[in-house]
């Protein structure tokens, strides 16, 4: 089923040069960016996005650290794309990522761990939506 998920290439990895290198993994596994933009989010803007997250305790960092500098942010769409993004992605700890994985590859830990992925249908839609209010499906 074709399918778009939302994608941020997270400060960290815009810092060390390798948006290339993401961008082209996700044109070669079939899900190639339809929408694409690169800004700094302000605090606000982070809090609104991670909204769902605003009760763990690592929020606060969060948000302080997705505002840190510049990210891309992209809406990819493809045949599953959701689950080809987050197999591409590999486990949300770098260290525990799989070999071959973005965030193997170019995480340096939890909070900077390159990419942001939707993780469902529903959440992908909201944040695409968040960053892509024009975009029509
Ligand atoms: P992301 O896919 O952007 O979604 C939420 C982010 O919170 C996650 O990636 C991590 O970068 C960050 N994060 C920081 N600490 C944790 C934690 N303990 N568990 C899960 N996510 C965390």
């Amino acid at each position: 089923m074709k399918e778009r998920t939302l994608a941020i290439i997270k400060p960290d990895a815009v810092k060390k040069h390798v948006i290339g290198d993401i961008i082209r993994r996700y044109e070669e596994a079939g899900i190639p960016p339809i929408a694409l933009k690169m800004m700094t989010l302000s605090k606000d803007q982070a809090e609104g996005f991670y909204a769902v997250h605003n009760a763990r305790p690592f929020f606060q960092d969060l948000t302080t650290y997705m505002a840190s500098g510049p990210v891309v942010v992209l809406a990819l769409e493809g045949e599953n794309a959701i689950k080809v993004n987050r197999d591409l992605m590999g486990a949300t700890d770098p260290k525990k990522a799989e070999t071959g994985t973005i965030r193997a590859a170019h995480g340096a830990s939890i909070e900077a761990n390159a990419v942001h992925g939707s993780d469902a249908s529903e959440t992908a839609q909201v944040e695409i939506a968040f960053f892509f209010p024009e975009l029509k499906s």
